[in-house]
């Protein structure tokens, strides 16, 4: 699993395998990660999807609708990540810090505009931008609305409020980086790429996916940077183990496919529930191992 735990600089920062150096592990700076990203530039209006057409339409009815779980948590969560992002820029504590998190901005717009157009042109939904969002939304449940319409906007709105607030910067890294990004869209990419490679399906959309997986490994970095600073202080480190506990317990139920509830075994597209918990909770307790945290019981 090499995207395990990337932490990035894409090939030149090896992937750390041994759990017992962890916890000295030294992570790219947010100047190193904003000269990463004017390196690692793309566009998602060139993408080609004529071929994803094709696949799309050959494909049967019963595998796109399993697909549509996938595809639409991440283009509603993409715009959820782009708009609830504010608050973040506004708590910059160094000009550096304040230019990587504009390009972390302008990159989840980007992933928005990629998964809109993906919806336009593939699966051939009509309309506008917003509306297409509604019909994507329709394929989510309930544990999804709690983690981005509840707690997210609720992190973001508290930054907004008080931007040097540090104890409500610390909240908003643990859900958004942590647990958002770290636990759930990397384990998504995952699972996801490794299904389109193996069925040689979507070529478009799978160019895009993989420069948008890279890209959030630059933000997960940020985020354990930042929260690897901030936890030294015992009270921070406490405060970020509450978010995390409260929390996990809607991420949780994001990774459960329709027709299952939480608890229950399920298989959605090939990959176990067994399969899917164990790298997303692999890779979040290894992160949290590197900033000096332990996973909370609740995930155990
Ligand atoms: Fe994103
Ligand atoms: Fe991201």
């Amino acid at each position: 699993m090499p995207s395990l735990l990337d932490l990035t600089q894409q090939g030149d920062v090896a992937t750390i395998t041994d759990e017992s150096k962890l916890g000295s592990v030294t992570l790219m700076d947010p100047q190193e990660l904003y000269r990463l990203w004017e390196r690692q530039q793309w566009q998602s209006g060139v993408i080609d999807f004529s071929q994803d057409r094709r696949d799309w339409e050959e494909m049967s009815e019963e595998q796109r609708q399993e697909m549509m779980y996938g595809l639409s948590a991440f283009f509603v969560g993409e715009e959820r990540v782009a708009t609830q992002f504010s608050g973040l820029v506004m708590a910059y504590d160094s000009q550096h810090e304040e230019a990587f998190l504009c390009t972390q901005q302008v990159d989840e717009a980007r992933h928005a505009q990629h998964f809109n157009n993906l919806y336009e042109q593939v699966l051939q939904y009509d309309g506008t931008y917003e509306q297409r969002l509604d019909a994507a939304r329709t394929d989510l449940n309930d544990a999804y609305r709690v983690l981005f319409d509840e707690h997210l906007v609720e992190v973001n709105q508290t930054l907004i409020e008080n931007p040097r607030d540090l104890e409500a910067k610390v909240d908003y890294i643990v859900t958004y980086h942590m647990v958002i990004e770290g636990m759930l869209a990397l384990t998504g990419q995952y699972f996801q790429t490794d299904y389109m490679e193996k069925n040689g399906i979507l070529p478009g959309h799978l160019e895009g996916f993989r420069k948008i997986a890279r890209d959030e490994h630059r933000h997960v970095a940020y985020g354990t940077w930042y929260l690897q600073q901030k936890c030294k202080d015992p009270g921070l480190a406490r405060r970020a183990q509450d978010k995390l506990a409260e929390t996990l317990p809607a991420a949780a139920g994001v990774l459960v496919p329709p027709g299952y509830t939480l608890g229950e075994d399920f298989t959605y597209m090939g990959y176990t529930s067994q399969e899917q918990n164990e790298f997303a909770y692999t890779a979040l307790s290894r992160r949290l191992k590197v900033i000096g945290l332990g996973l909370p019981a609740v995930a155990a």
